[in-house]
Parts: C-alpha cells; sequence; structure tokens
C-alpha cells in the first residue's frame, strides 16, 4: 500500500492545503495529514482545533486521515509505515526553502518528498497572509472553507480586542 503525509502547521486549513491533499489523495492509496505540534512556536489555534476543521475538509475523502506529530517528520513517516512527503508549492520562493528539507529529509531516510504545484486559483494563499488580511477586516472567504472563517474571525476579535 502507498501511503504519503501531507505535513503542515495548517494553522488554519485553507483551500490551498485541501487542493494539495485532494490531489495527493488521488494519487496515493493512503493520506495522512499530519499536523506539525510546536510548543515553542505560537499559533492562533490549538492543535485540537487545527485537526478538528482538517477533519472537516476531508471528510469526504475515503483515504485521508488526519493526525498530529512532534519531533521530526521522517520520525512520524518511519512509525505510520509512510514512503512518501507531498508538499504543494506555490512558488520558486518555497523551492527554495523546500529543497534543503526535502534533501535533509532524504538524507535521514529513504522517504521521497513529492512537490505538487498548487493550483492556479490558490497560488497566492497561505495561512499567514490570510490571518493578516482577515485581521484587518479583509474578506478572506474566498480563501478558506466556511466552517475556518466563522472560528477565524471570532478568534481574531478576541486576539485583538
Ligand atoms: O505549514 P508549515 O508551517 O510550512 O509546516 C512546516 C512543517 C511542520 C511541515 C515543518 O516545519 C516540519 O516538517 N517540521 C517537523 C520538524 C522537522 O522534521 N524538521 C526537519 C525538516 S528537514
Amino acid at each position: 500500500m502507498s501511503r504519503a503525509v501531507c505535513p503542515g502547521s495548517f494553522d488554519p486549513v485553507t483551500h490551498g492545503h485541501l487542493d494539495i491533499i485532494g490531489r495527493a489523495a488521488r494519487l496515493f492509496d493512503e493520506v495522512v495529514v499530519a499536523v506539525g505540534v510546536n510548543p515553542s512556536k505560537s499559533r492562533l489555534f490549538s492543535a485540537e482545533e487545527r485537526i478538528a476543521m482538517l477533519q472537516e475538509g476531508v471528510g469526504h475523502l475515503r483515504n485521508v486521515r488526519v493526525a498530529s506529530f512532534t519531533g521530526l517528520v521522517t520520525t512520524f513517516c518511519a512509525e505510520h509505515d509512510v514512503q512518501a512527503i507531498v508538499k504543494g508549492l506555490r512558488a520558486a520562493s518555497d523551492f527554495d526553502y523546500e529543497l534543503p528539507m526535502a534533501q535533509m529529509n532524504s538524507a535521514l531516510t529513504s522517504v521521497e518528498t513529492v512537490f505538487m504545484p498548487t493550483s492556479t486559483g490558490q497560488s497566492f494563499v497561505s495561512s499567514s497572509l490570510v490571518k493578516e488580511v482577515a485581521s484587518f477586516g479583509g474578506d478572506v472567504s474566498a480563501f478558506v472553507p466556511g466552517y475556518v472563517l466563522g472560528p477565524l474571525v471570532a478568534r481574531l476579535a478576541q486576539r485583538h480586542g
């Protein structure tokens, strides 16, 4: 069975993430969406909240499940019998950032990294930009699912008083 992981922070999940996950699910028998939990990084949403949103987003995909991980993504791959890491590439800058990680992960284990270009409509969408735009009252409804939009606006309002 071919199994891939889509790792990320997903703070919060965007249509861009869901596009990559859905396309990976057509290429691999099973896809595990792995939410990175790093207590030293401050996140808008807790790991549990990020996982719940992702579960809602992938609920219709029978071969996709959501998990969390701490530590190295390669350790997660070894523990879950995962052969490939799938990463979305929006632009050349993503490639510059991802290539050394892919090479390091390949030097550490036999896991392969598969780069997937984002769909054209999603190439400028990132969780950070979505949060920035939403924090200033911009409309981000085209970039995140409805079940993310409400909690996102509410959490940002809570943060900024
Ligand atoms: O959505 P992000 O913030 O780009 O996700 C980054 C993530 C979680 C995929 C990346 O930071 C990661 O793989 N972290 C796990 C730690 C690790 O394996 N680091 C070494 C990579 S060579």
